[in-house]
């Protein structure tokens, strides 16, 4: 079993590669648990529905990175930490790699400040593997509109703050090599799929 995070920019097709990944992993017989942040606990989904919504009063920068800290806290001790424990393939669409990239480079809050929040809410618990889908910013907003869904309020962020979310994840990516994998998300399903596979396989999580 693994615990593996997918990130990047909104329409980079990481819902479609966690379930074609989950099809295989149930085919070979592992239990597995496809969740996502925020949310993914019935109290994280409230808090989720608070940050996104786009009527009424919107939270300050701060506000908003304490509501993501406080879905993710309630998250890892009660969906996380408990499914790992038991063994099982933990699929995450999104984990603390999406706060350091939309709070630290989208909003620009100070990264230090940002780690030790990350800290505290997930008592240190680490994703055996960061997947990036690494996508132009052209190519996130055409998939957006095509889908012709309304907006949420992190979507109707203008470009240059998707620009520096971009950029943000591929420095953290370059930091760190060994933990994260990044994919070109302009490829095709399939073979994004295939690139996943084969790197599971190097690290011989997948037979
Ligand atoms: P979500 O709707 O799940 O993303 P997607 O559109 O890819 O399905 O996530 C909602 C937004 O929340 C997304 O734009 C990224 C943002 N976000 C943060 O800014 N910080 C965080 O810590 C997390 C988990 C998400």
């Amino acid at each position: 079993m693994a615990f593996l995070v997918f990130e990047g920019l909104d329409g980079s097709g990481k819902s479609t590669l966690i379930k074609k990944l989950n099809q295989l992993l149930s085919d070979q017989g592992h239990q597995t648990v496809l969740t996502h942040e925020p949310g993914g606990t019935e109290l994280a989904e409230e808090i989720r529905n608070l940050i996104l919504k786009t009527d009424g009063e919107a939270p300050v920068s701060m506000a908003e990175l304490l509501l993501y800290e406080a879905s993710r806290a309630q998250h890892v001790e009660k969906l996380l930490r408990p499914s790992l424990q038991q063994n099982k393939w933990v699929l995450c669409d999104r984990y603390y790699g999406s706060t350091l990239a939309f709070q630290c480079g989208g909003r620009g809050l100070d990264r230090e400040m940002v780690d030790k929040l990350n800290r505290v809410a997930t008592g240190g618990l680490e994703p055996d593997l960061w997947v990036l889908l690494d996508l132009s910013l052209e190519e996130s907003e055409r998939r957006r509109m095509s889908r012709n869904e309304d907006a949420d309020r992190l979507e109707q962020e203008k470009a240059d703050f998707h620009e520096r979310v971009r950029n943000y994840y591929l420095d953290l990516a370059k930091a760190e090599p060994e933990k994260w994998l990044v994919l070109n998300a302009e490829a095709s399903p399939e073979d994004l799929f295939k690139e996943l596979q084969s790197s599971l396989k190097e690290r011989q999580w997948l037979s």
